[in-house]
């Protein structure tokens, strides 16, 4: 019997099991969802970022307190110049368009990777969105943009030395407290759309047990039912963390 305002998408979940409280996504194909559709791959881009709304609507519905998505690498700079100013302009407008809906609805906005670099006016814009929306908490999206989980470690090095930091003080959980992630649980599963199978360059560190679920729905394609999919697989899985059971 489906209760009252629990939407039908929790039939797939396990009752039971534990609902992730952090989901990392690696929005990968927009270029391969175009191109199938004799598209530009700016097409691809522009309905791999209305996309992300669903997903995290979705997200919301089904109880997860952290998505992390994978917007923007430190490799996606090699791309060509046309596509990397197209992506810039498609965060600036996303922010400009979605950030009082979303600081309505509770959604806490951070943000993982070097804001050097970023165009000033865009990392203004992400500085601003960040802090509009630091108390809310229904659900954290944090936005890995111009991100490397390499990256992310050396900044993290560079850090520790410039606060004097003495070396038997160096622990993981110290480590962690240096990342773009501090104070967020690690990732439970990482979800990679548009069906490769590698991390390229995504929570290295957070993602040391996190569950791998990959498929090769292109990423606009990659829908509320989709996600719920990937859930109810991780929670068929052991999660062992080196133990023996
Ligand atoms: C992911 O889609 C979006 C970004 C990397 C910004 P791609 O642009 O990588 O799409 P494919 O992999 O070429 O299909
Ligand atoms: C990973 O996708 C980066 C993002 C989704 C932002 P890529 O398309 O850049 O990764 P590779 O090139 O397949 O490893
Ligand atoms: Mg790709």
């Amino acid at each position: 019997m489906p209760q009252p305002n629990i939407s039908d998408s929790y039939a797939e979940l396990i009752p039971g099991k534990p609902i992730p409280q952090h989901i990392g996504i690696i929005m990968d194909g927009n270029g391969r969802w175009a191109k199938s559709r004799g598209l530009p791959r700016a097409a691809g881009h522009r309905a791999g970022t209305k996309n992300i709304r669903r997903l995290l609507e979705e997200a919301v519905r089904i109880g997860v307190k952290v998505l992390t998505i994978y917007a923007f690498s430190t490799e996606n700079w090699g791309r060509p110049r046309a596509e990397v100013g197209h992506l810039m302009r498609l965060i600036s407008q996303s922010i400009r368009n979605e950030l009082d809906e979303l600081h309505a609805n509770g959604v806490q906005i951070r943000h993982s990777g070097r804001l050097a670099g970023v165009e000033p006016a865009l990392a203004k814009q992400i500085q601003s969105a960040i802090e509009r929306t630091k108390e809310n908490d229904t659900i954290v999206l944090n936005v890995a943009f111009n991100y490397g989980g390499r990256a992310e470690i050396v900044d993290a090095i560079k850090n520790l030395i410039q606060d004097g930091i003495a070396l038997d003080d160096v622990s993981e959980e110290l480590v962690s407290r240096y990342l773009y992630t501090a104070g967020l649980p690690d990732p439970d599963i990482i979800v990679r759309t548009g069906g490769e199978y590698r991390l390229s360059n995504f929570l290295t560190w957070q993602a040391a047990y996190a569950e791998y679920y990959a498929t090769p729905t292109y990423w606009p394609d990659f829908d509320e039912a989709a996600l719920r999919e990937a859930i109810a697989v991780f929670q068929g899985r052991d999660r062992r963390y080196g133990l023996v059971r």
